[in-house]
C-alpha cells in the first residue's frame, strides 16, 4: 500500500508529538514526505527531547500548547490536512488524579473535535485508544465488541472519547478514525514516568534492580514495537473506508508478566537475578487479547521480532541511563 498518498505535501499535525508514540508518529510524517509536520504538546508527560534530532529542519515545528485550551487547539489546527491525536494523560496519574484524566482524555477531545466542527474543518483525524476501554468484557475483544467493561478512570475516559470521535464522524462529517494500542514497547518510553512493563523491567535490569512483578505476573500481556503502532495510523489514515471505525492494533507477541521479568533479568540482568513480587494494581486486567484482524486487512504487520525490537529498547535505555 502506497502510505505516501496520505501525507506527501500535506500538513501534519500530531497532538501529543513529543510523547513516546507521538515522537515516531512525527518520524514516520516527516519520511513519508510531509510537508510540514507540527507537534502539539504541553510537555507534561515527557522527560526525554524525543524530538531533538528534528532541530532545525524547516518542515517540522513544536508548538508548546495544551489540549485543554480550546483557543489554542484552535490555532493549531490551521490549515491541517491530517491529524493524529496522541495525547494523554496517563493510566497511573489517573489513579492519583481522576480529574486530571478527565481535563485531558474527554475535555481535551470535545476541544478537539469542537475546533474541527466550528471551524469547518476537512482535516482527516486519526485518535488513539487504549485496550483498556474494554477492560472485563469478554475476550478476545473484537473491533466493535459492544460490551465495554473499563475498569479504570483512565479506561472510562478513553471509552468517552471514543464515543465523541465516532459521534462526530456520524454527526457532523468529522473525518475520524481510531486505533487502540495495547502495551507497547521501545525506544522513548521513559520508564522514570512510571508507566511501560518492558521499559520499567529493562530499566531495572540495566540498572542492575531487580524486575518487580505486580501480584503473580499471571496477566497476559500484547507487546507490539512502537514503530508498528506509527506506522498502523497512516495505515487507516489512508482510506476513507476506515472513518467512524476502530481499529485493535497489538502484535501476536503475547506472554505473563512473570515470563517477561524471568527473560529480561536473565538476559540482561546480573548473573543469578530473580524477579521480585509487590502488591497488584488496581484494575489490572488478566488477558486483554484483542481481535487484530481488522488493522491486519488494512496491511498491518509486525516489522520487527520481538528480540530485535527488545535489542533496540535495551540500547536506547542504555544511553539515557549514561546521560543521567
Ligand atoms: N504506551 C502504551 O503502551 C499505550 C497503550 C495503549 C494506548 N496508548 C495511547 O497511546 C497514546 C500515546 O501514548 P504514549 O504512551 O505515547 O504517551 P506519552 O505520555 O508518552 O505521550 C503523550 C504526550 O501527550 C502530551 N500531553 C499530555 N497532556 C497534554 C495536554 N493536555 N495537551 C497537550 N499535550 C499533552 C504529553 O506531554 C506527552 O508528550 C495515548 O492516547 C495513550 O492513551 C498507549
Amino acid at each position: 500500500m502506497n502510505l505516501n498518498n496520505s501525507v506527501k505535501n500535506k500538513s501534519v499535525l500530531v497532538v501529543g508529538g513529543a510523547g513516546f508514540i507521538g515522537s515516531h508518529i512525527v518520524d514516520r510524517a516527516m519520511e513519508l514526505g510531509a510537508e510540514k509536520v507540527m507537534s502539539f504538546d504541553n510537555f507534561s508527560g515527557v522527560i526525554s527531547d524525543n524530538l531533538a534530532h528534528l532541530k532545525g529542519d524547516p518542515r517540522f515545528v513544536s508548538v508548546k500548547g495544551d489540549l485543554r485550551n480550546f483557543e489554542e487547539v484552535k490555532k493549531a489546527i490551521e490549515g491541517v490536512d491530517l491529524i493524529l491525536n496522541q495525547a494523554t494523560s496517563k493510566l497511573v496519574t489517573s489513579i492519583k488524579d481522576p480529574m486530571a484524566d478527565v481535563m485531558t482524555n474527554t475535555v481535551g477531545n470535545m476541544n478537539l473535535l469542537e475546533a474541527m466542527r466550528k471551524s469547518g474543518s476537512s482535516a482527516r483525524i486519526v485518535h488513539a485508544s487504549t485496550g483498556s476501554v474494554f477492560g472485563d468484557a469478554q475476550v478476545p475483544y473484537n473491533d466493535t465488541t459492544s460490551v465495554k467493561e473499563p475498569t479504570t478512570i483512565y479506561g472510562a475516559n478513553k471509552l468517552a472519547a471514543e464515543h465523541y470521535h465516532l459521534y462526530f464522524a456520524k454527526e457532523y462529517g468529522i473525518k475520524s478514525s481510531i486505533v487502540r494500542y495495547y502495551h507497547v514497547y521501545g525506544e522513548r518510553q521513559d520508564s522514570r514516568l512510571g508507566a511501560g512493563v518492558i521499559n520499567l523491567f529493562l530499566s531495572n535490569a540495566l540498572a542492575g534492580k531487580a524486575p518487580q512483578v505486580c501480584g503473580k505476573g499471571e496477566a497476559i500481556r500484547c507487546f507490539t514495537y512502537v514503530k508498528d503502532c506509527a506506522e498502523a495510523n497512516f495505515l487507516v489514515a489512508n482510506s476513507n473506508y476506515t472513518i467512524a471505525k476502530r481499529y485493535n492494533v497489538a502484535s501476536k507477541v503475547r506472554m505473563s508478566v512473570l515470563e517477561l521479568a524471568e527473560m529480561i533479568a536473565q538476559k540482561y540482568g546480573a548473573p543469578g537475578m530473580k524477579p521480585t513480587f509487590i502488591p497488584e494494581r488496581t484494575g489490572e486486567v488478566l488477558r486483554p487479547i484483542p481481535d487484530t484482524r481488522g488493522i491486519e486487512e488494512l496491511g498491518f504487520k509486525e516489522s520487527v521480532t520481538f528480540d530485535e525490537g527488545l535489542e533496540r529498547t535495551k540500547q536506547w535505555i542504555a544511553g539515557q541511563l549514561q546521560k543521567q
